[in-house]
Formats: structure tokens, C-alpha cells, sequence
């Protein structure tokens, strides 16, 4: 442990916690081949803050959001998480039977199909536990509750518990990811184009329902969008990219109603509602 972490790691605690980001990157790249897929990158989240990664497409969000949950090796750059015990580590320096318990508990990922987030032929119901099993709960009972529980706070009928995700519609498939993601209350929740798939009516529920469920929770969440409006609406701050790189960043009110950067200006004025 180096002097820094030891240092963190005394002062600990909540108070402290609360003023230390939960997720810190720095100098961030990653380049498939000669082509560029984000490059020095860096920023924070803190605890309980909605953070939007927002730009045109292929502009590396993708490639960016992969690479700060560990599911891409950046090519360089570091990211350290303040684990609960308050320590700061480097995600890629973790045994790799860490990161995957970090990522069945401590983190969600919310794909923008449900498909890569789902178990298609196991129940609703088992898709929701398995998350609690991986965490140590063994009662059945408790787990079937507990997924219960979870699907009536997405808006799923308790009589659908038994029912597997192909009977499912789009929108209903995201809310089951999303309880999947969440009834291990992990602290922080990756998300990439979470609405992408759905029309606009099944949007705009479900974006106010994760609204509720990231403020009742206290969620950090990295939220990759290229809809505007999907980050005023969740978002505290956000970080603009354009080829690759971070051209913008702050408040999201401040970003949206005042940008500064011509491209944020570009990309603000040809939405005409957000
Ligand atoms: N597996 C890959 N191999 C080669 N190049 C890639 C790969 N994945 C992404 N890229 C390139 O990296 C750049 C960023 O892509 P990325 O998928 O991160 O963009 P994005 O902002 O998520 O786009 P979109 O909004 O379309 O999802 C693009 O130039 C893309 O072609
Ligand atoms: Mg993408």
C-alpha cells in the first residue's frame, strides 16, 4: 500500500467517504489498432451523483464507459475506486476474483439491450436472485420475496415472478435489468444509452422511474447518452465528448443552458427541446 492509501485509509469513516470521489480517472486512452477510441480522459464521481457521458456517435463513450467498469483494458491511463472499507484501488491492478465480486456486487451494468443483461431462459424471478445468491443469501424464501419485492418496484406484475424474459416486451425486459442491477444496492450503476431501444412513450416512463429509484437510493450512476434530454433529466453533471475526447464538462444545467465549447453549442442547438 502506498503512503497516500495508507493515509486514506486512516482518516476512513463517512465523513471523510462522503468528500472522497468513489470513482477517480486519470489520463484514460484507448486505441484499437491505429484508430482512436477515447484518448486522456479524466474525471471523478462522487457518491450519489448522476454523471452523463453525452456526444455524437462514435465519439468513444462505449469505449469509455467499458473501460472505467473494468470490461476493457484501456491501452493506458489508471481508475481507482474508494472501495467500502474506504481504500482506493486500481481496478486493473485487482485480482480478477476481486473485480468480478466488485462487479456481481458493488456495481451494476445496465446494457442498452437487455439481452446482454439478462438470462433469457432462467425466470424472471431467478434472474433477479441469482444477483442476491452471489452475494451470500441462501434462504429461498427470502430471495423469492426479495425478487418480488424488486419487480413490483419496476412496475412488473408479481404474477410474471414465474415467467421467463422472452415473454417479455422491450420495456418490461429494461425495468427486469434494471431490478437485477439494483437489489444488490450496489454503489454504483454503469449505464450505456439505458432508453436507447424503446419508443418514446416507454422512454419517458422508465426515465421517470430511474429518476426515482437513483434518488431513493443514492445512487452513483454513469449514464452514457447521446439524447440531451435523457441527461437533463438524470443527470447532475456531464462530460461531452467528440472524437474520442472530453470537450466539455460541468453542471448539466450549466452545459446545456450555457455551453461553451462551439460543438456543445452545435449539439444543444439543433435539439430543440431539452
Ligand atoms: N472493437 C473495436 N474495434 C475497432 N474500433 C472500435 C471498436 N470499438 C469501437 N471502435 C472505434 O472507436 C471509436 C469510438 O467508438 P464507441 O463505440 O466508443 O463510440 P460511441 O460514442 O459509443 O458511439 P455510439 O453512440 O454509436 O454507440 C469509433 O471510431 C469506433 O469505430
Ligand atoms: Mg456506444
Amino acid at each position: 500500500m502506498s503512503l497516500s492509501e495508507t493515509l486514506e485509509a486512516s482518516v476512513g469513516g463517512i465523513t471523510s467517504a462522503a468528500k472522497q470521489p468513489l470513482l477517480s480517472v486519470d489520463s484514460l486512452t484507448r486505441v484499437y489498432g491505429n484508430r482512436i477510441g477515447c484518448t486522456d480522459v479524466s474525471f471523478d464521481v462522487w457518491p450519489g451523483e448522476v454523471l452523463a457521458i453525452v456526444g455524437e456517435s462514435g465519439s468513444g463513450k462505449t469505449t469509455l464507459l467499458n473501460c472505467i467498469s473494468s470490461r476493457l483494458t484501456p491501452t493506458c491511463g489508471t481508475v481507482r475506486y474508494r472501495m467500502r472499507d474506504g481504500i482506493s484501488a486500481g481496478i486493473y491492478k485487482m485480482a480478477e476474483a476481486e473485480r468480478r465480486y466488485l462487479m456481481r456486487t458493488d456495481w451494476g451494468f445496465v446494457h442498452q439491450n437487455p439481452i446482454d443483461g439478462l438470462r433469457m431462459t432462467v425466470s424472471a424471478g431467478a434472474n433477479v436472485g441469482e444477483r442476491l445468491m452471489a452475494v451470500g443469501n441462501r434462504h429461498y424464501g427470502n430471495i423469492r420475496g426479495a425478487a418480488i419485492e424488486w419487480l413490483e418496484r419496476v412496475e412488473i406484475q408479481a404474477d410474471r415472478v414465474d415467467d421467463q424474459p422472452r415473454t417479455f416486451s422491450g420495456g418490461m425486459r429494461q425495468r427486469l435489468q434494471i431490478a437485477r442491477n439494483l437489489v444488490t444496492e450496489p454503489r454504483l450503476v454503469f449505464m450505456d444509452e439505458p432508453t436507447g431501444g424503446l419508443d418514446v412513450s416507454v422512454q419517458a416512463r422508465l426515465l421517470d422511474l430511474l429518476r426515482g429509484l437513483v434518488s431513493d437510493l443514492g445512487l452513483a450512476v454513469v449514464v452514457v447518452t447521446h439524447d440531451l434530454a435523457v441527461a437533463r433529466l438524470l443527470s447532475d453533471r456531464m462530460i461531452v465528448m467528440k472524437e474520442g475526447r472530453v470537450i466539455e464538462a460541468g453542471l448539466t444545467d450549466r452545459v446545456l443552458d450555457d455551453p461553451r465549447a462551439p460543438y456543445t453549442q452545435l449539439l444543444v442547438s439543433s435539439i430543440l427541446q431539452v
